[in-house]
């Protein structure tokens, strides 16, 4: 357990450490996402009651936030993991610790508009 506890020390350790250890929790967190919406879906099969019940649950406002949570979430894992296979091929590796700060800065960007857009136009 206290590995699990390392993942989230920042002090003393290089930005690509720290980088692969957002990607695993990211990671962790995309998988249980998965699981719970294909859970979700599946309870269609044992009645639309139950699937309302379900669905009512996560369909309001105040769980907006945990969905802009799953956006920040998507976007690290997908563009951190698109720079893991770019590096992994031997590509722009002598520039790796910048192509880190540009994937977190795309990460950043996409995840406040992708926010933005949510409560522009589901939240009325
Ligand atoms: C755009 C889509 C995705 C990309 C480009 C991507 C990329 C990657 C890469 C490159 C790795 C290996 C990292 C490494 O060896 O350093 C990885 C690991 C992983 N990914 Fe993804 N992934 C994507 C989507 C997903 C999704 C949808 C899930 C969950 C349902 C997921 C869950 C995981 C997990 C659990 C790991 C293992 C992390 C670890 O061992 O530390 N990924 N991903």
């Amino acid at each position: 357990m206290e590995r699990v506890w390392k993942w989230f020390a920042i002090r003393g350790r290089s930005v690509n450490s720290i980088a692969y250890s957002f990607h695993r929790i990211t990671g962790i967190v995309l998988l249980i996402y998965l699981i719970l919406h294909l859970g979700f879906l599946t309870s269609l099969r044992f009645g639309e009651s139950l699937y309302t019940a379900f669905i009512s649950t996560t369909v309001k406002p105040e769980t907006l936030p945990l969905d802009s949570l799953l956006f920040l979430a998507t976007f690290y894992h997908a563009f951190n993991g698109f720079r893991v296979v770019l590096n992994e091929f031997g590509l722009f590796y002598e520039v790796r610790r910048a192509l880190i700060y540009l994937m977190t800065l795309l990460t950043l960007i996409f995840w406040i508009y992708s926010t933005y857009l949510m409560y522009t136009y589901v939240v009325r």
